[in-house]
């Protein structure tokens, strides 16, 4: 069942959304090659309980940490460590906050230092898909129309959209219904409608998108070991168009 919040309850979710948006914009400016990702996870876990936020992740079935770092072929849920990022390095960021017992995730990706075009280009459109998909999150359109719309934009640039791993509904849990696969044929699933709060996360990798999870039982590398980039924002569908709640400056798209 895909749960409809009410304009009190988006509203209230604006809080949360806010808070993961603050916390990317913050650590875009903070990762530098020679920083462990561990420091990452520190500076993380610091600025939400600033914020007056409760990490999402950590505790979540176990995880460890605040937030994900993911390093080049690591695709998504990469625990925070020892591991020094290096320049030229495609670092995945994913970040949940709880606010006032709602939810907020999104994900960024960004190159450190000099950046190879190939990797930019895979950031690029990693990013534009979840803008694609973003465009199609609209009252009477159906959920796949998200999902043809992301696997469009990346199979343009023959990249690989990952199949492992979906978006989700998202409100008083981290995950709730309906999953929201990155791929498929458009005009399926649910209608859309007003109230819908979703969270859209296109994984994309330079070679094949086969995935498979590390002996720490959360890291996803890629199969091929080929980059992997991860965008995600939170949106809410509403009457007079979509919102994205994880952006800084909230977007009505
Ligand atoms: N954005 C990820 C997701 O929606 C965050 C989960 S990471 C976890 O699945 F560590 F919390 F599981
Ligand atoms: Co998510």
């Amino acid at each position: 069942m895909i749960e409809l919040k009410s304009p009190e309850e988006i509203s209230r979710m604006r809080r949360a959304g806010r808070v993961v948006a603050e916390l990317l914009d913050h650590l875009k400016g903070y990762v530098r090659a020679g920083l462990r990702t561990r420091e990452l996870d520190a500076e993380s876990r610091n600025f939400i309980k600033r914020a007056g936020a409760k990490p999402a992740f950590l505790g979540y079935r176990g995880y460890p940490a605040c937030i994900c770092v993911s390093v080049n072929e690591e695709v998504v849920h990469g625990i925070p460590g020892e591991r020094v990022i290096q320049d030229g390095d495609l670092v995945s960021i994913d970040a949940g906050a709880v606010v006032d017992g709602f939810y907020g995730d999104a994900a960024i990706s960004l190159i450190v230092g000099q950046a190879s075009p190939e990797a930019q280009r895979l950031v690029d459109t990693t990013r534009d898909a979840l803008w694609e998909g973003i465009r199609q999150a609209r009252v009477g359109n159906r959920l796949s129309d998200i999902s043809h719309a992301v696997q469009l934009r990346v199979e343009k640039e023959k990249f690989g959209i990952v199949r492992d791993f979906v978006g989700h509904g998202i409100g008083r849990a981290m995950h709730e219904d309906p999953p929201i696969p990155n791929f498929g044929a458009p005009n399926m699933g649910p209608r859309l409608r007003a109230g819908m709060v979703l969270a859209i996360e296109p994984m994309v990798t330079l070679g094949d998108y086969a995935v498979e999870v590390l002996k720490d039982g959360w890291t996803a590398v890629t199969k091929d070991g080929s980059l992997a980039a991860h965008f995600e924002h939170s949106i809410a569908i509403t009457d007079s168009g979509v919102e994205v709640l994880t952006e800084l400056a909230p977007v009505r798209a």
